[in-house]
């Protein structure tokens, strides 16, 4: 074999020795670069004859085109082997079932929520929303609670920058209840209506959170009376813990847009709370002052009204015994509810 031919095949054992791109542009330079084998050969013509110029230049000639032509090749080989790996690298198994995102779930509070609403629809009631900025008359006010009132300050709550159009200052709800004067207002007597949602307070300990939800219920016409409240808060809590073993029980207390007002205890006949008190909501019998502040004369209509909250009802229901574990957005915890 002649040296240009071993060059050739030279040329050819190296390319096909470089492993990727890179170490075949190395190989390249070693005989097509500027001070590569066949470069030197073609500055070599020169200083030839003519006639051996002619000769030599054709088979220097033939030569380069045929490492071009290997140098390509294998260019070709390399991309086409990367892309190979690429593909078996990203293949998709199309056989596979199909992987969806997770669907998420309901909070155990907002099911409680819906659940109280499915019950009370069931009798009747409406279901209203509120507002939770409002003003401090229909915060307090409205339900009795006078400026300077002591029964305020067991409600402290934040308030917001800037006033209402009396002047007086907007706050977050402390209570559903301002929702009893809001829909009393819009709707005409016999009056029937659940509002839940969030409310405000500044309180935060192991059974106290300074966001938390309750549930208003509101039953106002011209004979309604505390045995309408017991049969209907009876029923209520046993489809909502799904037992009929349960009793309850109105302990007397103080709100100041109720006369008489009463807490609502329940005790279940059996599971792990088997007779033990439990309190689950404040209620009465709408005041006076409260009715008029409606816009319906206190003569001729009457009422009741209660207030629950949804923690509570929620923490009894599936047995939770810290009130924080709402709010941490913990999926260990969450996950159980769906
Ligand atoms: N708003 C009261 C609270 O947040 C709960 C309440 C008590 C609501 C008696 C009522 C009621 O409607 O009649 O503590």
């Amino acid at each position: 074999m002649n040296s240009i031919e071993q060059l050739v095949s030279q040329a050819q054992a190296d390319f096909l020795n470089a492993a990727d791109a890179a170490a075949l542009e190395n190989a390249k330079a070693k005989y097509l670069g500027r001070v590569g084998q066949i470069t030197e050969l073609m500055k070599g013509l020169g200083k030839l004859v003519p006639d051996e110029r002619k000769t030599q230049g054709a088979v220097i000639n033939a030569a380069k085109t045929r490492i071009e032509k290997e140098l390509n090749a294998r260019r070709n080989a390399l991309t086409d082997a990367l892309m190979q790996e690429r593909l078996n690298a990203e293949a998709i198994d199309v056989s596979l079932p199909g992987r969806g995102r997770g669907m998420g779930g309901m909070h155990p509070i907002m099911r409680s929520w819906e659940r109280v609403e499915e019950i009370f629809r069931s009798i009747g009631f409406d279901i209203a929303d509120g507002p939770e900025i409002e003003t401090d008359w229909t915060n307090f006010t409205a339900l009795n609670s006078p400026e300077n009132h002591p029964a305020r300050s067991m409600q402290d709550t934040f308030y917001i920058d800037g006033n209402d159009t009396e002047g007086k200052p907007l706050l977050l709800r402390t209570h559903t209840s301002p929702m009893q004067v809001r829909y009393a207002r819009m709707h005409a007597p016999p009056i029937k209506v659940i509002a839940p949602g969030r409310t405000y307070r500044v309180d935060s300990d192991a059974t106290h959170s300074p966001m938390f939800h309750q549930i208003e219920g509101l039953w106002i016409a011209e004979n309604i009376s505390f045995a309408d409240l017991k049969g209907v808060y009876l029923n209520f809590v046993k489809a909502f813990f799904e037992t009929d073993d349960l009793r309850v029980r109105f302990r007397p207390s103080y709100f100041p847009f109720t006369e008489p007002s009463a807490e609502i205890d329940i005790a279940f006949g059996s599971g792990p709370l088997k007779g033990r008190w439990l309190e689950v909501s404040g209620s009465g019998q709408v005041h006076p002052t409260v009715v008029r502040n409606m816009g319906l004369d206190p003569e001729k209509f009457i009422g009741f009204a209660f207030g629950s909250g949804l923690e509570r009802l929620t923490m009894l229901r599936y047995g939770i015994n810290d009130l924080r574990l709402f709010y941490e957005g913990d999926l260990r915890f969450l996950k159980q509810f769906n």
